[in-house]
């Protein structure tokens, strides 16, 4: 397949994302994987991506020269363009302020990465230094607000390009990558997801032979996905846990075990600790506090229940090639804004052996393998739900009947939203708990109860999002089944914020 070397740009997994779409397989590795490395993977590209990174930096992010020598086809993406032109003899400049957003590409040499592209087009730019010096034996294929914004030799199959072609904001971007791909690395379509299942069963035989393996399932898209994966391939030797943290959502536990163990016949060992849980979550009101509660309870409980499993070699996790990135990737870590870790985690004296069967696949994959496994197709496209779970939708201090008001509600929410056909149309969706009480009046009498939120994010990374225009005959009516039918709550609100500047959750 085609190797992309990450030099820790935020737009690599959309790389590889197009890749996958045209059925060829890719793998983002670490840019300093030593060469002997890369040569194991038997490359038919490789892609230097872009990158935080400054060629002239004491610390820039630089690879072997060999990489030109192996005879496979190169492409450069905006810091892989610039170290390119540094490690083969042209000449880059030091940025003065950098050009970000569109711009408009000019094709001055045609090539075969160019191959039906137009003249002139768009193209999405995010760079501070430039290159100004075209290396020896290259052309200068294009040019936009800079003089020098591709280049190409043909002869050695190296290219290179200062913008973006993964995002979809590059008119031809999507053109540009299948003719690299295709005509210029001639990879072949060998990606299908049908033979991925085929060939993953038989691994996990493999590797499992007949020993016992255990799993955490917490009723999500990835966890179930591995579970009933690992199910086909060793029936029986697998055993699932499911920890009722009591701050799910309202009769998750009941609907697991029915979709789940019934459905699938599954063995799946049901552990209550609700009590545990919201007896720790007592007296605190701190978001990050409460998800370090419930994350340390999460592995506590974990790790007692599996230690009783003690026939058991195998830990089996829904680990999906997005965590893999983010674990290995060469950025440093970011501001933590929220800790985004899912609960769970390895306790550290676990002497259990790893099985992550899809730590290959991007999202839409595992839920195209869980279709095909048989999961009902609303399991499989469910809405994210956080690990802390209702934990940080109640907002402040947590308490069982609090969890179960807002369980009451978010459950109307989301009914209503697949009876309109809208579950589907928004991305994430449920509702809030505030600590806020107002006054209302109910028949004759004055009522003096809290107030939920409604909230409906539309997005496609998460990272930024709008509110759902949710239609107002729509909201109405969630509002008046809500404050009819759950009591407790006299006034409903609807979120509309955008991220950001605010945040999907509250918490
Ligand atoms: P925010 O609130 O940061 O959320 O806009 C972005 C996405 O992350 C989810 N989220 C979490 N997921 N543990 C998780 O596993 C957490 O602590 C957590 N906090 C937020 C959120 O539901 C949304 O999908």
């Amino acid at each position: 397949g085609i190797i992309i070397l990450d030099f820790g740009s935020q737009y690599n997994q959309l790389i590889a994302r197009r890749i996958r779409e045209f059925g060829v397989y890719t793998e983002i590795i670490p840019y300093n994987t030593p060469i002997s490395e890369i040569k194991k993977h038997d490359p038919k590209g490789i892609i230097l991506s872009g990158g935080p990174s400054s060629v002239f930096g004491d610390d820039a992010a630089l690879v072997d020269k060999e990489l030109f020598e192996m005879g496979v086809p190169v492409l450069g993406i905006c810091y892989g363009m610039q170290l390119i032109s540094h490690l083969l003899g042209g000449e880059v400049k030091k940025g003065v302020k950098g050009e970000y957003g569109k711009s408009e590409l000019t094709v001055l040499k045609q090539n075969s990465l160019f191959n039906g592209i137009a003249e002139k087009s768009t193209v999405w730019m995010s760079h501070f230094d430039e290159v100004i010096k075209a290396p020896e034996g290259f052309v200068v294929s294009g040019k936009s607000n800079i003089d020098i914004a591709a280049l190409a030799n043909e002869e050695q199959k190296v290219y290179a390009v200062q913008f973006h072609p993964e995002v979809t904001h590059s008119e031809f971007g999507s053109k540009m990558l299948e003719n690299f791909v295709f005509n210029i690395c001639k990879a072949e379509k060998n990606w299908v997801l049908k033979d991925f299942i085929e060939t993953e069963i038989q691994r996990i035989k493999n590797v499992v032979g007949d020993k016992k393996v255990i799993l955490g399932l917490s009723g999500g898209v990835d966890s179930s996905v591995a579970a009933v994966l690992i199910h086909r391939a060793i029936g029986d030797q697998l055993t699932c846990i499911f920890v009722d943290t009591g701050l799910l959502r309202k009769d998750e536990g009941k609907k697991v075990m029915e979709n789940y163990g019934k459905h699938f016949h599954m063995n799946i060992k049901m552990v209550d600790a609700s009590e545990r849980f919201l007896t720790n979550l007592k007296g605190i009101d701190e978001p990050e506090a409460k998800r370090k509660s419930i994350g340390r309870d999460f592995v506590a409980v974990f790790d007692e229940e599996s230690k009783k499993f003690d026939d058991a070699s195998f830990l089996a996790q829904g680990t999906i090639y997005p965590d893999v990135i983010e674990s290995q990737s060469v950025k440093g870590p970011s501001a933590t804004i929220k800790s985004h870790h899912n609960v769970g985690g390895l306790p550290e004296d676990m002497k259990l052996q790893l099985l992550e069967p899809l730590r290959e696949l991007f999202k839409d994959e595992v839920r195209k393998v869980g279709v095909e496994l048989g999961i009902p197709r609303e399991l499989v496209y469910r809405h994210p739900f956080p690990g802390p779970g209702l934990g940080i939708r109640v907002l402040g201090e947590v308490d069982a009947e609090k969890v179960r008001i807002l369980q009451e509600a978010d459950q109307i929410f989301i009914d209503e939203l697949y009876a309109h056909n809208l579950y589907d149309e928004v991305s994430q969706a449920f509702v809030v708990l505030l600590p806020v009480k107002s006054v209302g009046v109910m028949g004759d009498e004055r009522t003096y109860e809290y107030t939920a939120v409604v909230r409906s994010a539309n997005t496609i990374d998460f990272m930024t999002a709008t509110w759902s225009k949710l239609p107002y005959e729509f909201l109405e009516l969630v509002s008046n089944r809500i404050i009819n039918e759950v009591k407790g709550i006299n006034r409903v609100a609807y979120d509309i914020s955008s991220k950001p500047p605010a945040t999907i959750e509250w918490e």
